[in-house]
């Protein structure tokens, strides 16, 4: 469905270039849910705003079904079907929450939107018309930007750190909600990108970003036993068996 060939970017950073992403090839299909992880500054977020248009990439292409969108801006793949939920939620003053999920998805009914609500731990009574541009938690307005992706049913749905700032509890029910749309969804794919232990072994592919390249691409069955045992000493040396990476 989405192809990556050849993708760079690069920021000018005081009179020099700085290259973040270095020539990513990637090919995402339906029916898969890809976990992407790695170091802090990796580049997983970048590549996520790549994907999205929200950064122009420097150099490379990128395909979706075949076709070239390169040259797309961030609504036109939005309407092609792309949806991103961003890692630090922006906040959009004078919109309530209502509004927000509205936007992204216009035929969606009061009814549905409630449930939707409900499917990420918020009750629709006390947040439908909180306004998004203050008062809102951290984790409130994340699951707020989740809901929104959710909302879209996109073909390719990519979640930054869905677990950031969240309630553990919360969190495994964003994940089963997240699994339950987009594991053998024929029509879909969803790209995770997460530092989580739980997270990363129930995905079917598995990324591993390290200075702005992939280091390590394939199945779940592959990866995981590689990247857990990095894991595992990182928890150990540093982590105190926090879960993360
Ligand atoms: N405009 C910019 N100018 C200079 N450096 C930048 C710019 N944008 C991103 N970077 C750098 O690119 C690197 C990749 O950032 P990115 O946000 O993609 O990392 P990440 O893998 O998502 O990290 P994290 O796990 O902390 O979210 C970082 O070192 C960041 O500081
Ligand atoms: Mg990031």
């Amino acid at each position: 469905m989405l192809h990556l060939e050849n993708l760079s970017f690069s920021v000018q950073n005081n009179g020099q270039s700085k290259q973040i992403l270095k020539n990513i090839n990637l090919q995402i299909e339906r029916g898969k849910l890809y976990g992407v992880t790695g170091p802090n500054g990796s580049g997983k977020t970048t590549l996520a705003k790549v994907i999205m248009g929200i950064l122009p990439h420097t150099e490379g292409h990128i395909y979706l079904d075949g076709e070239e969108i390169s040259g797309k801006n961030i609504t036109q793949r939005a309407n092609l079907g792309i949806a991103y939920a961003f890692q630090q939620p922006p906040r959009f003053k004078g919109l309530t929450v209502q509004d927000l999920v509205k936007i992204a998805q216009p035929k969606l009914k009061n009814l549905s939107i409630r449930k939707k609500m409900r499917d990420v731990g918020l009750c629709p009574e006390d947040y439908m018309d909180r306004d998004m541009g203050s008062g809102l938690s951290g984790g409130e307005m994340k699951r707020i930007e989740i809901m929104q992706v959710l909302a879209r049913s996109a073909k390719l749905a990519i979640f930054d750190e869905p677990e950031a700032g969240v309630d553990l509890w919360t969190i495994q029910r964003l994940v089963d909600i997240i699994v339950g749309i987009y594991k053998n969804n024929p029509e879909a794919a969803a790209l995770i990108i997460t530092h989580n232990r739980n997270i990363l072994p129930i995905c079917d592919e598995l990324i591993v970003f390290e200075e702005g390249k992939i280091r390590l691409q394939g199945s779940q069955a592959e990866i995981w036993p590689l990247i857990r045992d990095d894991i595992v000493c990182q928890v150990q040396d540093t982590c105190r068996g926090e879960e993360i990476i």
